[in-house]
């Protein structure tokens, strides 16, 4: 299947890669309730109890849940005082991502690597170690308060990693067919898209692979642009979002407003089977964005003939696309907290390697609708 470029492509990647990632290693939660958040991720997402880590396990001020679904981890801390970064993070920008953490060979070099190229530091290299062996970590600043920790595993063989014991819990919801993390978008301030593209290039060594502007993403009303960051096999990808001038306020300026800064607007979450997937979300309670029945209509005719019926597609609300390389089919969440800050999106791919341009426009108005019922349109 692989052409001769790809190829090249990958072997210029393995010699020149100074930032080499295995993937997402986990995603991490700043909650104002962990205990709550890790019942509702349970019970509405059907991940597994792993581990746990707090006051019993000798971590005097905050608590952690971790959740797992395959190869998809998430973390949710929270704090239990006041006066300390994790209680300041939730007054401040309420529930959102702290730490998107990456799966790294050697947490050492990593930090070495990207702090010399002008990373900012967040954590110098520290190793944990249990009876179970050691895991290092270290960790950079990237946009708003959000971190990049950097996670060596490779001499571990417990659960998480030290200071956290198993999380026994006879509380099992199925799960819902969440594979791992397909994207992670970030939302930065007004003329801040490039240098956060320039950040990626310059100091963790990833490529933009694909721009849109607000003549791809504008409604009537508001307009957007992003630039699609990869690293070097493909594993990472970070959108980077900024608002442009509409004739109303843009979606990113509403996160904007409400995050109190930048930080991660939605987290993309592979599954194999999208019709499943959220049949069971929706059975669970969580909600979607509305897509009008006039974007089934003629779909179709836009993207080619696919696998799936187009009955259920559209009663779940499920979006279609397709690049040079096939289809993929998406669904976006409503905010998954009070404040309209972050969502989920479900995407399953079938071939595309893109992020669903042709759906944009009818996205965007579905966002519109819900943001002005908030009166923030
Ligand atoms: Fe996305």
């Amino acid at each position: 299947m692989e052409t001769t470029t790809s190829s090249s492509k990958k072997f210029d990647t393995v010699t020149n890669d100074f930032l080499p990632l295995q993937g997402t290693d986990y995603v991490e939660f700043y909650v104002g309730n962990a205990k709550q958040a890790a019942h509702f991720y349970k019970t509405a997402f059907g991940f597994q109890s792993l581990a746990y880590a707090g006051p019993e396990t000798g971590m005097k001020d905050k608590v952690s849940y971790v959740i797992r679904q395959h190869k998809l981890t998430f973390v949710l801390t929270t704090a239990l005082r006041k006066n300390n970064p994790i209680a300041d993070h939730v007054s401040k920008h309420g529930d959102g991502v702290k730490v998107l953490a990456l799966k790294v060979d050697d947490a050492t070099r990593a930090w070495e690597e990207t702090t010399k190229r002008g990373g900012k530091s967040y954590l110098e290299p520290t190793i944990l170690s249990d009876t179970d062996g050691e895991v290092v970590l270290s960790g950079i600043h990237t946009y708003g308060e959000t971190v990049h920790l950097f996670v060596e595993r490779k001499n571990y063989k417990g659960l998480f990693m030290p200071g956290f014991k198993k999380w026994e819990s006879n509380y099992n919801p199925t799960d819902t067919g969440l594979l791992y993390v397909d994207h992670c978008v970030g939302n930065v301030d007004w003329n801040q898209m490039n240098p956060w593209v320039k950040f990626y290039e310059e100091v963790m060594g990833f490529k933009n692979i694909l721009t849109f502007d607000d003549n791809d993403i504008s409604t009537e009303y508001s307009a957007l642009m992003s630039k699609v960051m990869s690293n070097g096999n493909g594993y990472v990808k970070f959108p980077i979002n900024e608002p442009a001038e509409g004739k109303k306020k843009s979606q990113v300026e509403e996160y904007l407003d409400f995050y109190n800064g930048e930080g991660v607007q939605h987290v993309a979450i592979a599954t194999n089977d999208i019709v499943k997937t959220v049949t069971e979300l929706q059975k669970r309670g969580i909600e979607f964005l509305n897509i009008p029945a006039s974007y089934y209509a003629n779909v179709l005719d836009r993207v080619g003939e696919i696998d799936e019926d187009l009955a259920p597609l559209q009663e779940l609300g499920i979006l279609i696309d397709r690049d040079e390389e096939g289809y993929l089919l998406q669904i976006f969440s409503k905010p998954l907290e009070d404040r309209p800050t972050l969502f989920f999106e479900i995407i399953q791919r079938k071939g595309a390697k893109s992020f669903g341009k042709g759906n944009f426009k009818a996205l965007f108005e579905a966002l519109e609708r819900e943001q002005d019922a908030r009166g923030n349109l």
